[in-house]
């Protein structure tokens, strides 16, 4: 298999772990590395010190390429965390960079050797990607977990205006979990995928079990949105907290009255403390399609070999196609 995703990043299935606040850490960085896949040791929730440290468990299992994440919010290249990246800059492969404006760290990450993947939701987004020299833009739609774009775009009509819009090699994220999702995103002109949520409920993630259970048990309606009364789009699992947050933002509470509740504490302690009495949970809209905890190992194969049988299927369907019009 060759395409420019797998080009960019050296590897042998076009299938990234999307950057996760507390969960990317790097024993599943590797994991998802060492089969076949790009793992992402995660900046977020990781301070500065535990990020370099994770950033080097990930290379001491695995001889394949990984990347980091960075969410840069109103950071600049002075940054702790872009100090650590440079100094590991030959262990690490690709840097992606999300939840705020890319272009002022891209050409200074390329003369360090590195690859970068910027992850936004709109056409705009993919065309700055492009102008200002990203190698690979991730083109990440409403469904998927986490904070993402407040415009709220569903990946179905975002990614064939992206693919029309740019050159660059595009992976999808947002709702996949399996080989349909990859066939259909590179259907809509995708040439690889970003997965979070499913990643999660992996026997590698340090996601507690309460979590990985909330995602086994989740159907299609158990996510919902938070922080919209801040201007943001937050998915997590619908949880009593959750909802309890949701009320809360009816009555329009600034910012400030809202951090207490929405923190990365808050998250921490209920995706790896287990105590969901505390905070929340991210996911995205895939958890409905999530049945079981699975090896990483397990998950990319499931995906990779369900790639054939679903290929088959979709040419049956245009030599019937075929025969019709004939
Ligand atoms: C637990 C969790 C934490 C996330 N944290 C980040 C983050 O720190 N930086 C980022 O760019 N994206 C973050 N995301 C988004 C993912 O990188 C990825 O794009 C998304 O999960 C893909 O959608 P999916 O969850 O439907 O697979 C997070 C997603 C989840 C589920």
């Amino acid at each position: 298999m060759k395409n420019r995703v797998l080009e960019v990043l050296g590897i042998s299935y076009p299938i990234i772990e999307g950057g996760m606040a507390f969960i990317g850490d790097g024993k599943l960085a590797a994991a998802v590395s060492n089969s076949g896949g790009f793992g992402q040791v995660a900046a977020a929730g990781h301070g500065a010190k535990e990020f370099e440290r994770q950033i080097e468990v990930a290379a001491s299992l695995t001889d394949k390429p990984f990347g980091v994440n960075i969410p840069i919010g109103r950071m600049t290249i002075d940054h702790p965390y872009f100090h650590i990246i440079k100094a590991h800059k030959r262990k690490i492969k690709a840097v992606s960079l999300g939840a705020g404006d890319p272009r002022p760290f891209i050409s200074a990450l390329k003369e360090w050797g590195l690859k970068v993947m910027t992850v936004g939701g709109t056409v705009k987004h993919a065309i700055h990607a492009e102008r200002y020299g990203a190698d690979l833009f991730i083109c990440e739609g409403f469904e998927a977990g986490g904070r993402n774009s407040p415009y709220e775009l569903t990946l179905f009509s975002l990614l064939p205006q992206v693919a029309k819009a740019v050159q660059l090699p595009i992976a999808a994220a947002g709702g996949i979990s399996n080989a349909q999702g990859v066939l259909a995103a590179l259907a809509l002109g995708a040439e690889g995928v970003q997965i979070g949520t499913r990643f999660i409920a992996s026997h590698e993630s340090p996601a507690h079990m309460e979590y990985k259970t909330k995602l086994v048990e989740a159907k299609d309606m158990d996510t919902i949105v938070l922080e919209r009364s801040i201007g943001r789009v937050n998915r997590v699992i619908r949880t009593n907290i959750a909802d309890e947050i949701l009320e809360l933002e009816k009555e329009t509470p600034s910012f400030e009255q809202l951090y207490p509740h929405i923190n990365g504490l808050r998250n921490k302690a209920a995706a790896i403390d287990g105590n969901l009495n505390e905070g929340w949970l991210h996911s995205g809209q895939s958890a409905g399609l999530i049945d079981s905890v699975e090896s990483v190992q397990d998950i990319i194969e499931d995906i990779v070999n369900g790639l054939t049988i679903n290929e088959q299927k979709v040419s049956a369907f245009i030599s019937e196609l075929e025969n019709v019009i004939e």
